[in-house]
């Protein structure tokens, strides 16, 4: 670990915190956490509102016992009074596209109801600059104990990009930060069981938003290719060959590739996190905007390409999406752009198919549409690629109807094959 010097030299010799950890919010964060504090030797209780989520964390930690112990409860009551607590839930957007913070309000009375002096809470859940220091602090102090005194509050914003590639919570480098200097130490001295390279900045607010930057910088940047790919390709150009060959620049320069519109939980979610406290404090991105604005229009603007193919009405057609999981080889369709793409189909009249082997039995997501499991058999009016799987053959998903829509740029362009 690099030495920044936002450490107390207690903070090398500090005993680690009390053997006991809680993980409230067992899903795709919070279960692989978990399970790598045991591996550390910490005695984990895993909390879930959900029993469902629950018993899926019991599976998995009798399948991966560690040095530790393990398990998982839907019950606040059994929660012991740990030593560390870790906040795991969901930070979702709201209806009208504003970030949701409930959850983490009720993991924190959660909290609240069994901390012992000297424990520590770490926000893992991706939040707002300041959540840290402001609503966080603000509930643990409710009962008269203070943090950086009594108890001790830190910010380690998860960085994990889930997928059969996912290197794991040890291997992904941790963000640290924290309201002072022995909620720093004190959770320093944790992560660094778990993690073999935990990063302390300089406040909480450095690490909240270095987190969201990450995320804004994708969302911005793909939103960028994604309108490009149709300006290359109505240069005649390649767009894949375009970024493969600027990405041979050994500096300043990362490839993005187009795509059907960034979904899951954090790229189009998190900056909306960020945008919130830059519009309170009167600097709103207009080009966060924008390409927040881009990617939700990015189905609607693919639809209309086909509406446009198809004579100008999309009423009767058939069309059949190829991949609807948000990303490639995962079973995952939170905020997939396929889902949207298929649904806006059939507000118009087509009749929308969809083919995915990686998506689940009966993705809720996709209720009232019907799935194909063999595309061949279909006889449609256009495909369109959502999402390519891995296991997909593409060159022959390119013949399976008179027109083909390709968001990707992985299909060569021809009388039948069409970027969008
Ligand atoms: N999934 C990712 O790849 C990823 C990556 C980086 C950051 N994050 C962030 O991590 C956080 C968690 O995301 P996730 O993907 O693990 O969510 P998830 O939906 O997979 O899991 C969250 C779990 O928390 C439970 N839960 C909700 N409220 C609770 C409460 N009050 N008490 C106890 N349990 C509760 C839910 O039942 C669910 O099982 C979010 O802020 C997310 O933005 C996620």
């Amino acid at each position: 670990m690099p030495d920044t010097g936002l450490l107390p030299d207690a903070a090398r010799t500090a005993p680690v915190a009390a053997g006991e950890v809680v993980v409230i919010g067992l899903g795709y964060v919070g279960l692989p956490i978990a399970l790598e504090a045991a591996a550390a030797g910490f005695a984990v209780t895993g909390f879930d509102l959900d029993p469902a989520a629950a018993r899926v964390a019991e599976a998995a930690f009798h399948g991966r016992r560690g040095a530790g112990r393990l398990v998982a409860t839907a019950d606040p009551r059994g929660l012991p009074r740990a030593g560390t607590w870790l906040i795991c839930v969901p930070t979702p957007l709201d209806a009208a596209g504003r970030p949701d913070l409930s959850l983490v309000t009720a993991a924190l009375a959660t909290c609240r109801a069994g901390l012992a002096r000297g424990a520590l809470v770490c926000l893992v859940s991706t939040c707002q600059p300041g959540a840290t220091n402001g609503m966080c602090r603000a509930a643990l102090e409710r009962d008269g104990m203070v943090v950086g005194r009594d108890i001790f509050l830190a910010v380690s914003p998860e960085r994990e990009n889930p997928g059969a590639t996912s290197p794991g919570p040890r291997a992904t480098p941790r963000l640290l930060g924290a309201p002072d200097p022995v909620s720093l130490a004190r959770a320093h001295a944790f992560w660094a069981r778990i993690a073999d390279r935990v990063i302390p900045v300089a406040s909480a607010e450095i690490a909240e938003c270095a987190k969201l930057l990450e995320n804004t910088y994708r969302l911005v940047n793909i939103a960028l290719i994604d309108e490009l790919h149709r300006g290359f390709a109505a240069l005649g150009v390649p767009t894949r060959a375009v970024v493969e060959a600027a990405a041979t620049k050994p500096f300043g320069f990362a490839p993005f590739w187009p795509g059907a519109g960034a979904g899951g939980h954090c790229i189009p979610v998190d900056p909306a996190f960020l945008q919130m406290e830059l519009a309170r404090a009167g600097a709103a991105s207009s080009l966060l905007a924008a390409a927040a604005e881009a990617n939700r229009d990015r189905p609607a603007r693919i639809l209309a390409a086909v509406e446009q193919a198809l004579g100008g009405t999309l009423a009767g057609r058939r069309v059949l999406v190829l991949g609807v999981t948000y990303k490639p080889d995962v079973p995952d369709l939170r905020g997939a752009a396929p889902a949207a793409l298929l649904h806006a189909l059939a507000a118009r009249g087509a009749e929308a198919l969809w083919h995915d082997p990686m998506a689940g039995p009966a993705p809720q997501a996709l209720d009232g549409l019907r799935r194909v499991d063999d595309p061949a058999a279909e006889a449609v009016d256009a495909v369109i690629l959502g999402t390519p799987q891995r296991g997909f053959d593409l060159a022959r998903l390119a013949g399976l109807a008179p027109v083909v829509f390709d968001p990707f740029g992985l299909l060569p362009p021809d009388r039948r094959v069409r970027a969008v």
